[in-house]
């Protein structure tokens, strides 16, 4: 189990933030996987995870692929099911529909085809009943306009947007329902860099104006440096290390942090993005016990293979899964250096 509290209020830059507005309690989603030997694996995609958002933040959630994000964003939104824990949204009332919207990546397959923009923006309306009917276009129209958008958009099909207009519309039909919550997946991966900042400021603007609290997930640490007041790190379906943007980047404690923060300063020539940790995560059929990071770790002990890592804290709303990092005397004299593992320390941009 990994156990996250950041406080009921957090400090963001100069001022602080809200109390919690999400909290996800020892969350557990589990898959059926493949079939071998006549038996079906277990996919343990969240494997405990707990969680605090503050009104109007923004966490950044990274990790490598298959690390549980989608799935922990799903799960959110109400897409997964959990198997147990649990998921609250502070001030309920609402359905959880209403309160928590998500926008994905793929800014064309996350709209209906052969819908106007216009029927697509309409829909959540209608269904919420959050305006009479002869008031719904006029909403939609002020939606377009919301997220820089001619109104005149409202009779085009997304087919014939560019991809930067898709994801303003699908940024527009999460605002339909005047959402506490966004949780954005990969929400400019598909967009070229000049299109990706333009979205990363439309996303802030609203924060600012509809006192927004984010969900940010994304492989790019930089991106996720950007917009971010807090990052969680997952590994293999838990959080191993959560804290302060400028904490995380400066003063990153679990060694996997490192590692990703290490591999993001060397990016891969051929693919132009982050170079991959040595080692390739183990299978979420199969997760190697204790820690599952340890056959990866060059800190691995004896004791870090048997059971369970917890999150602890490691400073002002800074924790992390490592007892090793946290507590010295555990520790072998193999320093971090020595070990080989990048410090990975420098600045996210903007700190
Ligand atoms: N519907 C599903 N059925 C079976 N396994 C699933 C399903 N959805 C996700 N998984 C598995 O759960 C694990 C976590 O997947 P998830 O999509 O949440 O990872 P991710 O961190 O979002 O990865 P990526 O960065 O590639 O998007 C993976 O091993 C994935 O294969
Ligand atoms: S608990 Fe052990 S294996 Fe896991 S990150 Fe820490 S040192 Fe590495
Ligand atoms: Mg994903």
């Amino acid at each position: 189990m990994t156990t996250v509290d950041t406080g009921d209020a957090v400090q963001r830059g100069s001022g602080a933030m809200g109390a919690p507005v999400l909290q996800v309690s020892d969350a557990v989603v589990q898959f059926k996987g493949r079939r071998a030997l006549g038996k079906r694996s277990v996919v343990r995609a969240l494997d405990g995870v707990s969680l605090t958002l503050p009104r109007g933040a923004t966490l950044g959630i990274v990790g490598e692929s298959g690390s549980g994000k989608s799935t922990l964003a799903r799960s959110i939104v109400g897409l997964e099911k959990l198997q147990s824990g649990s998921i609250t949204v502070a001030g309920e009332g609402e359905a959880r529909g209403r309160q928590v919207q998500m926008i994905f990546q793929d800014s064309l397959n996350s709209l209906n085809p052969q819908r106007s923009i216009g029927s697509t923006l309409a829909e959540p309306l209608m269904i919420h009943q959050l305006r009479p009917r002869n008031q719904v276009r006029e909403r939609v129209a002020e939606l377009l306009d919301t997220v820089g958008l001619s109104p005149d958009l409202a009779s085009r099909r997304p087919l014939q947007l560019s991809g930067g207009q898709r994801q303003r519309v699908n940024i527009a039909r999460a605002l339909a329902t005047e959402p506490k919550i966004i949780i954005a997946d990969e929400p400019t991966s598909a967009l070229d860099v000049s299109l990706r900042g333009q979205i990363l400021n439309l996303l802030r603007r609203l924060q600012r104006e509809q006192d927004l609290s984010y969900i940010f997930i994304s492989h790019d640490l930089g991106l996720v440096g950007q917009i971010s007041d807090l990052v969680g790190v997952m590994y293999l379906g838990r959080i191993v290390e959560i804290a302060d943007r400028a904490d995380i980047y400066r003063r990153p404690q679990h060694p996997y942090t490192r590692a990703l923060l290490g591999s993001a300063a060397t990016p891969d020539p051929r693919r132009g993005r982050v170079a991959p940790i040595p080692g390739e995560p183990p299978s979420p059929a199969d997760p190697p016990p204790g820690c599952h990071f340890h056959p990866r770790c060059p800190l691995a002990q004896p004791s870090c293979k048997v059971g369970d890592v917890m999150l602890e804290p490691a400073g002002p709303r800074h924790q992390v899964a490592c007892p090793v990092v946290l507590h010295p005397v555990a520790r072998s004299a193999t320093s971090l250096t020595d070990a080989g593992i990048s410090s990975g320390r420098g600045s996210a941009p903007g700190i």
